[in-house]
């Protein structure tokens, strides 16, 4: 009995040795000391043992289990220190390695082109000025000469507040306001977001972005609204850049009229761009309505003023060539990354 535990200790602690998990020690504990164990097994013919012989089996037994014990503990620990170590191998840091670049942004492209629309008219002595989004609709509409039956106010087009008070449509109102807190003579342009009730696609969306031009002086004319227009375009699309005004309607203008440039990709031949026509509607305008200059308290028989207003998203499109607006608001990095 006695060599068989001897042998039962040597085959043991190799195997235990051998292993490579703690799976592996687990199984060789139960192969060992488990309930079906070898030593287990060997101690259960005990019994058949002379009264001297049992003590010192018994002793040796217990020696053997307790050194297949702290084999299979230092086993144990050796494998925790071997998993910590490849894993701090794996994790360790270079701090030589070169670092990520971080990413810079850049402006949005409708930022780039209001940029440039703003160093122009502010290069011609315009001031910026601001009016707020939720507006009255007064200032929206009515001081504008838009009365209440007037087709724009359709619920269609407008996100009403109130009954009074509404997501302005349009950066006109600021004409308004505007003139309300300045004497003439003043230029100012106005940029800013505007609202309409319609549904998104390629060539709508119910936010985006318009801005509104006003000059009041003495004997300010038409000449002047086509002089400063036509610096504007040539500033935007270069020096051979011509304008042609339509006769038109807005309410708050008389007379009003539609301004075209020549197509800048053709130069007035005609291409896809222009879809053919060799001019692209680029803004409205118009004298400013002597009602409405009453309503800003500006007396129209002393002064005289024009005024225009401007999409930036068409600008914006035909600049880049961009087919779809709704690119313009998803901030889809990929998109935005190409400018
Ligand atoms: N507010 C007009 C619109 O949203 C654009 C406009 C046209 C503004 C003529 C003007 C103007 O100041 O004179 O369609």
């Amino acid at each position: 009995m006695k060599t068989q535990l001897e042998e039962i200790r040597k085959a043991a602690l190799e195997s235990i040795d051998s292993c490579g998990t703690k799976e592996q020690i687990e199984e060789a504990r139960i192969k060992y000391l488990g309930k079906k164990g070898e030593l287990t097994s060997i101690l259960k013919q005990m019994g058949k043992l002379s009264a001297n012989e049992k003590p010192i089996i018994g002793k040796l037994a217990n020696e053997i289990r307790a050194d297949i014990d702290n084999k299979i503990s230092e086993k144990n620990a050796q494998i925790k220190k071997a998993a910590l170590q490849s894993r701090l191998n794996d994790e360790a840091i270079d701090v030589t390695m070169p670092a990520k670049e971080p990413e810079v942004g850049h402006k949005h492209p409708l930022s780039t082109v209001l940029d440039e629309i703003k160093e122009i008219f502010i290069g011609m002595g315009f001031d910026i000025a601001e009016g707020p989004e939720v507006e009255y609709d007064y200032y929206n509409f009515e001081a504008l000469n838009i009365p209440k039956d007037h087709p724009a106010r359709d619920t269609q087009d407008t996100f009403y507040v109130d009954e009074n008070i509404v997501l302005r449509t349009q950066t006109s109102p600021v004409q308004i306001r505007f003139m309300e807190n300045h004497k003439p003579p003043f230029r100012m342009i106005a940029p800013g977001r505007v609202f309409r009730s319609d549904a998104v696609d390629a060539t709508h969306s119910p936010l985006f972005h318009q801005i509104e031009g006003l000059v009041v002086d003495k004997n300010v004319s038409m000449a002047d609204l086509k002089g400063t227009l036509e610096a504007f375009a040539k500033r935007l699309y270069g020096e051979n850049t011509k304008i042609r005004l339509r006769p038109h309607h807005f309410p708050f203008t008389e007379p009003s009229c539609e301004i075209d440039v020549s197509c800048f990709k053709c130069g007035g031949k005609g291409c896809p761009m222009c879809k053919g026509e060799g001019w692209i509607e680029i803004l409205g305008g118009g004298m400013v309505h002597p009602k409405v200059l009453k309503n800003g308290v500006v007396n129209p028989d002393e002064y005289s003023g024009f005024a225009f207003g401007i999409g930036l998203e068409r600008l914006v499109m035909f600049r880049f060539n961009i087919d779809d607006m709704r690119l313009l608001y998803e901030n889809d990095l990929r998109f935005l990354g190409q400018f």
